[in-house]
């Protein structure tokens, strides 16, 4: 595991004002407040997270420009200073699956905010049992570990902040507009690109924690989606933007969005103005779907959204309202 610290954020913050310019080691130690050994290791230990920085010897240090540190925990936590999740980030180059650290440090009272990241993981998770494939330099996949006031029954709408925290950072990164798919995948002309998590531990009228964890294609080219068979038709960024896209950007952009949307749910007219948000983004509502429900496959119209997150269905006339359910959208031409 990759942790950042204080000498660290120290060193490269102030790397990072001076690109490709040498910053004296004496000028490091101040800024840091570290001897020249402490300056030395934290550099060492940046280039583990993938910076590319060169001692020049009896001058400094300088650092290249390199995307291979696009997930660097210390550049998150550098880039997520003003926000009060992100304080604590955790990269493992590959795990099983994100959720499982995260949900252990919720067990053991970390705070809400922290983050654990991977460059990969072996045995990802999805919604109703599925398997979620993150491959090894391309992917995002990250779990935050919040502390919500919510009641449990409402915990859905986590997923929904979740949703439009990425449906808002790829918009006002990228410039396009993806369709969010009930209850949380979010789709670029009916391919998948990103899934969300939402675990809980809960008891009657109060929410512990939740987990909320967030895949997203992202650097995976066509081929390698082609062959990950996950059950429906699935994309990447860098297919739709056509070049890759620095991950780190869009971790911090979707989580400070998700964080405010989290704070918003806690009211009542937040939460309406959440609920609203989401339905303005989804494209499930009004649509013909199928809906497989408790082994059974069921045609409807999706006709509303709850307040607690439910999707509202108009099958054979009747109104039913879910919880979870797995949806296919029906062609609409
Ligand atoms: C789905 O589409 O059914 C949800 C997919 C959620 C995937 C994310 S990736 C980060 C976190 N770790 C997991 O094992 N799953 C979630």
């Amino acid at each position: 595991m990759i942790r950042s610290n204080k000498t660290k954020k120290s060193v490269l913050k102030a790397l990072l004002e001076n690109p490709g310019e040498i910053v004296s080691g004496s000028d490091l130690c101040r800024i840091a407040d570290v001897s020249r050994q402490s300056v030395w290791k934290a550099v060492d230990s940046l280039r583990v997270e993938g910076f590319e920085i060169e001692a020049v010897p009896h001058k400094g240090y300088r650092l290249f420009c390199s995307g291979a540190a696009d997930l660097s925990p210390t550049w998150l936590e550098l880039t997520l200073e003003n926000t009060s999740w992100g304080k604590t980030v955790l990269f493992w180059k590959s795990l099983a699956s994100t959720q499982e650290p995260a949900k252990e440090l919720a067990r053991q009272g970390a705070p809400e905010g922290v983050l654990v990241v991977a460059g990969e993981q072996t045995s990802a998770r999805g919604r109703l049992g599925r398997k979620w494939k993150s491959p090894q330099s391309g992917s995002i996949c990250f779990s935050v570990i919040v502390r919500p006031n919510l009641l449990p029954g409402r915990i859905q709408l986590l997923s929904f902040a979740a949703a439009i925290a990425v449906h808002e950072t790829l918009k006002k990164n990228f410039g396009i507009s993806f369709e969010l798919k009930w209850p949380n995948d979010i789709l670029y002309r009916g391919a998948k690109v990103c899934g969300i998590l939402t675990e809980t531990a809960s008891e009657p009228g109060k929410v512990h924690y939740a987990v909320t964890g967030i895949g997203i294609n992202a650097n995976i080219d066509s081929r390698t989606i082609s062959m990950m068979d996950v059950g429906g038709p699935s994309t990447s960024l860098l297919t739709i933007l056509g070049h890759p896209v620095h991950r780190g950007d869009v971790i911090a952009s979707v989580v400070r969005i998700m964080e405010r949307e989290v704070r918003s749910l806690e009211t009542a007219s937040g939460s309406k103005k959440c609920i609203d948000e989401y339905i303005k983004r989804c494209s499930t509502l009004g649509r013909e779907v199928i809906i497989r429900h408790e082994e059974k496959a069921l045609r409807g119209k999706a006709i509303g959204i709850s307040d607690s997150g439910e999707i509202i269905l108009l099958i054979s006339g009747k109104e039913r309202v879910l919880a979870a359910a797995d949806i296919t959208h029906l062609r609409t031409d």
